[in-house]
């Protein structure tokens, strides 16, 4: 099976090429790896290893005969490129398969969004009805759903609010940078300051505070705002009702990755919530507020959760647990998707609390594309 892979070099393409390489997917395809700068040079290796046999330069991204050949494209290269090159390639009359990350068509009719672990059955039902898009989801929907799981498949969520705390790494590489160039001069310039034992902590913070409305334009370029020491309750576009696009996604996509319908159907599942911006480098996080649909005691939801795939791991609801194992640090580069603070709250017994982390980068992005892979595959 000839599969093109473009936008490899970027962080989610990287992190999708290790994920690969780690799971022996090269094994099973020959990849051609395509470039939208660098057509003609050498395909790279990865993991240190040749993984192509026949393919060996790269192709041009934007070449639609080249891509023509591949009975797969699997791109990473973002929303433009889907956009640019996606209708035109089916224009000139290709039937292949389509993986891709980027949102552009993740809401269309003919494209399924991809998360098997959850929504298996639709990816099935799909390919047998001839679908040729798989699109992964936003990455703060699918991380969620990857640790509850077990409460959709028993088709307990009434409703379900979301607040989110999104790591830099949802804006790019660039954002990682900026949070970090941030912090680094954040510290530098009360650096003196915390050296002396006797200075005073509110000199300190005055001098953040300064620091902080003083950054430069290149300083905040990517966030518009600081984010070290902050936090910013938006994410993508306004919509103009008060939503964020962040926000829309979470009911949108939920209903569309379990085969509900659109958001605001019968079938579907109201989810909301508010999106934040934290300063955690690739870990999405976010608190949960569950109506259920029936008051079903703690032990068997933790059943119901950990039962509902190998990822999902209940934390138990202590200070200790919630503190080493349900956090980003802790969580960033594994594939485990901890859910903890599980317990009923004070409005009653239908009512759930819990909290998630999951690696945006992984769950929520690379992993659910190599899967797909392996799927048309077998
Ligand atoms: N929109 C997400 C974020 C990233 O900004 O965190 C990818 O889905």
């Amino acid at each position: 099976m000839l599969v093109g892979l473009v936008g490899w070099r970027g962080m989610v393409g990287s992190v999708l090429m290790q994920r690969m390489q780690e799971e022996g997917d090269f094994d099973h395809i020959e990849p051609v790896f395509f470039s939208t700068s660098n057509a003609g040079g050498n395909v790279p290796q990865i993991g240190g290893k040749t993984v192509t046999k026949n393919e060996t330069k790269l192709q041009d991204a934007n070449d639609i005969d080249a891509l023509k050949r591949c009975d797969v494209i699997l791109t990473a290269q973002g929303g433009d490129y889907t956009t640019a090159v996606f209708p035109k390639l089916r224009a000139a009359g290709w039937n292949g398969y389509w993986i891709d990350a980027a949102s552009s068509l993740r809401m269309q009719e003919d494209a399924v969004i991809v998360l098997d672990p959850v929504n298996q059955n639709v990816i099935k039902d799909a390919l047998a009805k001839g679908t040729k898009n798989y699109i992964g989801g936003n990455c703060t929907v699918s991380c969620m759903l990857m640790g509850l799981g077990g409460l959709f498949a028993n088709d307990l969520v009434e409703w379900m609010t979301s607040m989110t705390y999104q790591a830099a790494s949802g804006g790019g590489a660039q954002h990682m940078r900026e949070l970090l160039t941030q912090f680094g001069t954040l510290n530098a310039a009360v650096r003196p300051l915390l050296d002396d034992p006797a200075s005073a902590i509110l000199e300190i913070d005055r001098q953040i505070l300064a620091t902080q409305h003083g950054l430069s334009a290149d300083e905040t370029k990517q966030f518009g705002v600081p984010l070290a020491g902050n936090l910013i309750p938006w994410i993508d576009k306004d919509l103009g009702n008060g939503v964020s696009r962040e926000e829309w996604k979470g009911g949108a996509e939920t209903n569309k990755i379990l085969g509900r319908g659109i958001s605001g159907g019968a079938a579907a599942i109201p989810v909301d919530g508010l999106c934040v911006r934290i300063g955690a480098m690739r870990c999405h996080s976010q608190a949960l507020t569950i109506k259920l649909r029936k008051d079903v005691p703690l032990d068997e939801i933790t059943g119901m959760l950990a039962d509902h795939n190998p990822w999902a791991k209940v934390v138990p609801n202590t200070r200790e647990a919630s503190m080493t194992d349900l956090t980003p640090a802790a969580v960033t580069g594994t594939l485990t998707i901890p859910v903890g603070r599980l317990r009923k709250m004070q409005m009653g017994g239908e009512y759930l609390s819990a909290f998630t982390v999951g690696d945006q980068l992984l769950w929520g992005a690379a992993e659910p594309l190599r899967r797909m892979l392996r799927i048309l595959i077998e």
